[in-house]
């Protein structure tokens, strides 16, 4: 009996390190593109991706959400995901992006870079006939993202 709580507590420091340790192989894809330099709010939460995938290698990244959704970034600017969204990472930028629009003057537009701003609190997005400013801090929390149907109720 003497010698069983020194054991429980070897055998409880080994889970404790092997389930740190699987954390850390397995980062959220927020703090996927934290690592690399950009804000982990530029994807929806967690409970709206079903799966995503990062190459290191290559540097492609995707995402498949639950479904297409909008979202809205500290009142202003509004974002369209398509199910599927992908893009070639590397540190501060998000290059050939697919399945992300934004809304410009009522228009829709496909966003195709987004580039941090080193050190100026900016992120760039290039939106094809012009690149867009936006402070940084309204990219650093993950969106709730809403259905099609929700968004136009929700204006109306
Ligand atoms: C991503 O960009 C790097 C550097 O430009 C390039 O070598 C790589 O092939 C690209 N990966 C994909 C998946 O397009
Ligand atoms: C993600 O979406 C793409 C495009 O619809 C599809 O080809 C792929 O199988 C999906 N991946 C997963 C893991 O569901």
């Amino acid at each position: 009996m003497t010698l069983s709580l020194p054991l429980l507590l070897l055998v409880l420091a080994v889970v404790t390190s092997a389930t740190s340790s699987a954390t850390s192989d397995n980062p959220t894809i927020h703090a996927i593109l934290r690592d690399n330099g950009l804000p982990g709010g530029l994807v929806p939460k967690s409970t709206y991706i079903s799966s995503y995938s990062f190459d290191t290698e290559t540097g492609l990244l995707t995402v498949n959400l639950t479904q297409p959704c909008y979202a809205r970034y500290a009142d202003t600017s509004l974002a369209y995901f398509d199910n599927y969204i992908a893009g070639n990472l590397s540190f501060g930028e998000l290059n050939r992006v697919q399945g992300l629009e934004q809304e410009e003057l009522f228009v829709w537009l496909p966003v195709k870079g987004i580039i941090e701003e080193k050190g100026s609190g900016v992120i760039l997005f290039d939106i094809g006939l012009a690149h867009k400013r936006l402070s940084r801090s309204l990219f650093e929390d993950p969106p709730d993202c809403h259905s099609p149907d929700a968004l136009i109720q929700g204006e109306r």
